[in-house]
């Protein structure tokens, strides 16, 4: 009896506009509602709905780049969490870093997840970059999707390389004062690297200035940095992120070589 009435349940709820509205294909699992299942849902439809044994083995794709966007997720959600407890300017930055460590419940967990997280995403984009590189998968027509990827390990180490300031002890401080040098130096955008003197780059307008917001590391680069590190980069990776699945999906995946059987 309470089977039947569950049953009647299960009905309605499937018949419903609502679950109509959702899940576009029919709700008995035959061959053709199967392969309708993956092609409409947003989770399943990373890889292209039809693919090889060999591109699913785990030696082929190591995984890496599925990985990569799960580390993504952590950093986020860790990321947001952290936004509460942290804020951007000389007097309180360091302190609340050590008010995490010491005084937030799980708060010393929380910023080690985040940490260690951002290593793991630089790592793992890394080994994701060597297996595409070694499975020859930047050939046409993926040629778009590698340079998306190119952008996508520029962002990340960007992303790495401003959250490094924000706990605002000498470590951070000075490892972004010799980053930021070293940007001085980058041709047509640095005042002291190649062609500078042709578009007129001064200390005070070259992109070091733009990133510092000053001569030398300050409240500004702080407040540039927290930005750049809580909105603008992880915007931008989101975006490309979409795109990447989008033409992974489109060029189809470079594992999809017919297996030979005979
Ligand atoms: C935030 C960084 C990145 C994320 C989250 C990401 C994620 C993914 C995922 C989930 C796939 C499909 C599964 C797989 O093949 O592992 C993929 C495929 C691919 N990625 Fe990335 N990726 C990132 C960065 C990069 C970089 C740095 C490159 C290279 C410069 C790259 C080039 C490619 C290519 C060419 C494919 C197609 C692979 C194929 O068809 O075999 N990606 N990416």
């Amino acid at each position: 009896m309470a089977n039947l009435s569950l049953k009647t349940l299960q009905d309605a709820v499937v018949d419903s506009q609502v679950w109509k509205s959702i899940f576009r294909h029919g709700y008995t699992m035959n061959r053709r509602n199967r392969l309708l299942a993956i092609t409409n849902n947003v989770f399943y439809h990373i890889l292209p709905t039809k693919i090889t044994k060999h591109g699913m083995r785990m030696r082929f794709h190591w995984g890496a780049g599925i990985m990569t966007f799960y580390l993504f997720l952590v950093l986020t959600f860790t990321g947001v969490l952290l936004m509460f407890y942290y804020v951007p300017t000389v007097p309180r930055a360091y302190f609340d870093m050590k008010d995490l460590q010491n005084v937030v419940p799980f708060g010393n967990i929380l910023r080690n997840m985040h940490r260690y997280a951002a290593h793991a995403m630089v790592f793992m984009v890394m080994v994701h970059m060597a297996r595409t590189f070694y499975t020859a998968s930047y050939k046409p027509p993926r040629e778009f999707n590698w340079m998306v990827g190119v952008i996508l390990l520029k962002l990340t180490f960007l992303l790495s390389f401003s959250g490094y300031l924000l706990p605002w002890d000498q470590l951070a401080i000075w490892a972004v004062t010799v980053g930021t040098n070293m940007a001085r130096a980058t041709p047509m955008l640095g005042y002291e690297g190649p062609f500078s003197n042709l578009i007129g780059l001064k200390i005070t307008n070259d992109i070091r200035f733009a990133l510092l917001g000053g001569t030398t590391v300050g409240s500004a680069t702080l407040l540039r940095f927290y930005v750049l590190h809580c909105i603008a980069l992880p915007i931008a990776l989101t975006a490309l992120i979409a795109v990447h699945f989008w033409r992974v999906r489109r060029d189809g995946y470079s594992g999809d070589v017919p297996v030979k059987t005979s």
